[in-house]
């Protein structure tokens, strides 16, 4: 019988040791950890992710703060990360992707002052990440290993195969996979939307991780017995049955899939919660001035 993987209850211990932490800083007389996020347009999941974050930021007593516009020049939106870069009550920052068009993704990283960028895509920090040093790992990579540890999932010589090579996910997390120590030494293939026949290379993964954001990508035909499946795809597709309008799907026709796994993610409640624990802990050791110690 596959194992799910239950990122919610994970989210929810984890959550509760960022909680006990907040408190000792607060007994001490420290100041507590503090995240802005910086949110532009009107994308609704990103609307959601980013209110999910500041919420909780809430429940674990974090500081958090929303700088909000629906829309924004580039000039301007980098003279806000200067604000933000230069005022020492903030730890963390994230400007929550994607970002409008106009607006160089790039030069945005580029311009965040590397100890407070929680989400860990400025150069500095991608690279410490490819050279195994002390920095800040990017949020959803990091939930994912997170969940690996603590379900003791082998990785070590296992294929793994990424589908989705965001910076976000896809990217540094086959940095991450291929690096020595645990969760990693694995052999990884990264593959895209350009990729001719990706069941080729997952009908052979021990581990496989989607994050492209086409439900129903990954058929059970795509995959071996046993494998190890990681859903990061989470689309919104319409359904009048819910009162939201939508119901939330992942990149694997799950149902069909889940029978063949040794574990697998459900959609929502796997990576989801993990990600956003993520981003606390980096914020949290942003606070404590140990991102480039430990
Ligand atoms: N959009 C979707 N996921 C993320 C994330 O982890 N960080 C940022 N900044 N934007 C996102």
């Amino acid at each position: 019988m596959p194992t799910i993987l239950d990122g919610k209850t994970a989210a929810q211990v984890i959550k509760a040791e960022i909680a006990q932490k907040v408190e000792a800083i607060k007994a001490s007389n420290k100041k507590i950890p503090h995240l802005a996020a910086i949110l532009i347009g009107n994308d609704a999941a990103s609307h959601t992710y980013v209110k999910n974050k500041i919420h909780t930021c809430k429940e674990v007593g974090f500081q958090s703060t929303l700088i909000q516009y629906d829309d924004l020049g580039e000039r301007a939106l980098l003279e806000i990360i200067d604000t933000v870069n230069k005022n020492e009550t903030i730890d963390g920052l994230i400007v929550q992707l994607p970002l409008p068009v106009h607006i160089d993704v790039q030069n945005v990283v580029n311009h965040l002052k590397p100890e407070k960028d929680v989400d860990g895509f400025h150069p500095f920090n991608y690279g410490r990440m490819a050279c195994q040093l002390p920095t800040h790992i990017p949020a959803t990579p990091l939930g994912i290993l997170e969940l690996l540890k603590r379900y003791k999932i082998k990785t070590a010589g296992q294929y793994c195969v990424i589908v989705g090579k965001s910076r976000i996910v896809g990217a540094p997390l086959s940095i991450l996979m291929s690096r020595a120590g645990y969760p990693g030494n694995a052999t990884v293939t990264l593959c895209d939307k350009l990729t001719r026949d990706i069941g080729i290379f997952t009908r052979k993964a021990d581990i496989l991780i989607t994050a492209i954001g086409k439900p129903g990508l990954i058929t059970a035909a795509m995959v071996k017995e046993g494998v190890v499946v990681i859903d990061v795809g989470i689309t919104r597709v319409p359904d009048t049955t819910k009162k939201v309008g939508f119901t939330l799907k992942g990149d694997v026709d799950f149902d069909n899939v889940m029978p063949k796994c040794s574990y697998i993610t459900p959609v929502p409640g796997g990576v989801g919660p993990m990600t956003v624990t993520s981003l606390l802990l980096n914020t949290l050791r942003a606070a404590q001035k140990k991102v480039y110690s430990e």
